[in-house]
């Protein structure tokens, strides 16, 4: 009886050891069982994710069977028959980031692994690589604007935009660099920002689960600093301000995309023309008539040229002021065309020149961006122009500082 269990036990290895070996050799529809069918399990990360935040996965590159797989792969020009070793699949894995992630770098080692066995052994396989050419579609379906839209280089470029450019304001509590004080009683947890590091803050957010993706409103480094939800900083912004609108703008997109939201290039949200980007300047308002201190403003900034005022403001402020003091007091952000490198001019925060400048007030004297946060200032909510002229130094100590016009009659 013992003697027998030994022995099956000895003649199941050796049936195991053989056939193990038999498959990493030749064997390809073994092979593509064993090692290609698990990397299309929908919970395998694939190394494809490391560029691409969606749109693109491995899985989408396999089929069923290995018959299957291979037709359709080498009908799309994805795999050389004649020299396995050429099949531009394996090119498409092989893509690395200079920097990458050693897990990333591990698993992409894998599939480059198994892709390069399967596709030989299929190739040498007379019945699979003898197989009728097939129309089945293989690959991604999404079209490539989506595609591309889906890149992690342009989700980021997008944070930076929209988010990484008002950094200053939370980097006091939320910067390691700074933030010593505020860890000793709230913990590492409130250090969601890497110094100098846009896209090692965003992977921050995303870990700390500070992005909500049932609904991107809903996202506490959106809410935080909007107190609507309690902050240890208190409130930072207020809806509807432009602040407002690009954490949105980019949480709105980065949930739209990761969840699979977009079908269609028409879907994609439109890039604004103009970028804004924080400057070294501050401006003070003074004897600001509590009609306006009490609600939302903004305020643009043209600058004289040879050719008179520039039609679209180089600048703009905007926030609430303080009826107490009658004072409004914010950073001044630069405005920018798109096809400046946006992610160079964050960093290098540029400071606007002296000399004549206009300044033109829009205030929310309706509420409206109460009911809409979405809306947008136009000439009905323009309240008043001051010029001012003269050097304008770095710094808030101190800022330059202007007079407000005053309340405009008929108004109220
Ligand atoms: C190192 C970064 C990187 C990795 C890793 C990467 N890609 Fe890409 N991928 C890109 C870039 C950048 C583009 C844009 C076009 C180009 O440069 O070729 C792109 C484009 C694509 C496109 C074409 C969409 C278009 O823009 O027309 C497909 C499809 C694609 N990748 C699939 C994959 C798959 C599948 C994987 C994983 C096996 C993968 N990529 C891994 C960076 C990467
Ligand atoms: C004056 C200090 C201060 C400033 C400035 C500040 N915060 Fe905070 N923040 C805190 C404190 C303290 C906490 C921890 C207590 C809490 O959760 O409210 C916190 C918590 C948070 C959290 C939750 C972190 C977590 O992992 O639970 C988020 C998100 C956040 N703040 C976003 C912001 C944003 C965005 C800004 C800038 C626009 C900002 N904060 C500016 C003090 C500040």
């Amino acid at each position: 009886m013992k003697t027998g269990i030994l022995q099956s036990i000895l003649l199941v290895s050796l049936i195991v050891a053989t056939s193990v070996h038999g498959i990493a050799d030749d064997n390809a529809n073994e092979v593509f069982a064993r090692r290609i069918l698990p990397l299309a399990k929908a919970d395998k990360p694939s190394s494809c994710t490391e560029c691409h935040a969606a749109g693109v996965n491995l899985s989408q590159y396999i089929r069923d069977d290995a018959s299957a797989t291979f037709v359709a792969l080498r009908s799309a020009g994805l795999v050389n028959s004649e020299q396995p070793e050429k099949s531009k699949l394996l090119e498409l894995i092989a893509r690395a980031p200079d920097k990458g992630d050693p897990l990333l770098a591990k698993i992409r080692a894998e599939e480059l692994e198994a892709f390069r066995t399967w596709i030989s052994a299929a190739a040498k396989d007379a019945q699979i690589a003898g197989a009728p050419a097939s129309s089945a579609p293989i690959g991604p379906t999404l079209p490539p604007e989506v595609i591309r839209h889906a890149r992690r280089d342009r989700v980021l470029a997008s944070f930076i935009e929209n988010i990484w450019i008002e950094r200053e304001r939370c980097a006091g509590c939320h910067s390691p660099d700074k933030n010593q004080r505020v860890v000793k009683e709230h913990g590492d947890q409130i250090s969601w920002i890497v110094s100098n590091d846009a896209a090692g803050t965003l992977a921050k957010i995303i870990n700390h689960g500070l992005i909500n993706l049932d609904d991107p409103n809903k996202s506490k480094i959106l809410q935080k600093p909007l107190g609507e939800v309690e902050h240890g900083g208190h409130v930072k912004f207020t809806r509807g301000t432009r602040t407002d609108k690009q954490f949105r703008r980019f949480l709105d997109d980065y949930v739209a995309t990761l969840t699979g939201k977009y079908h269609t290039a028409a879907e994609l949200p439109q890039q604004p023309d103009l970028v804004v980007v924080a400057t070294a300047q501050h401006l003070r308002v003074v004897e600001l008539p509590r009609a306006y201190a009490e609600k939302l403003m903004r305020i643009d900034l043209h600058r004289w040229t040879d050719d008179g005022w520039t039609s679209t403001p180089v600048a703009s402020v905007d926030g609430r002021g303080n009826p107490k003091n009658a004072m409004f007091q914010g950073v001044v952000f630069a405005t920018l065309p798109r096809t400046m490198d946006i992610a160079k001019e964050v960093e290098t925060r540029r400071q606007l020149p002296g000399g004549r400048y206009l300044a033109k007030f829009y205030v929310d004297q309706g509420d409206r961006t109460a009911k809409n946060r979405d809306y947008e200032f136009g000439e009905s909510d323009l309240v008043g122009q001051v010029e001012f002229d003269g050097p304008w130094p770095a710094g808030y100590s101190p800022p330059k500082i202007i007079k407000s016009p005053e309340v405009a009659s008929g108004r109220q």
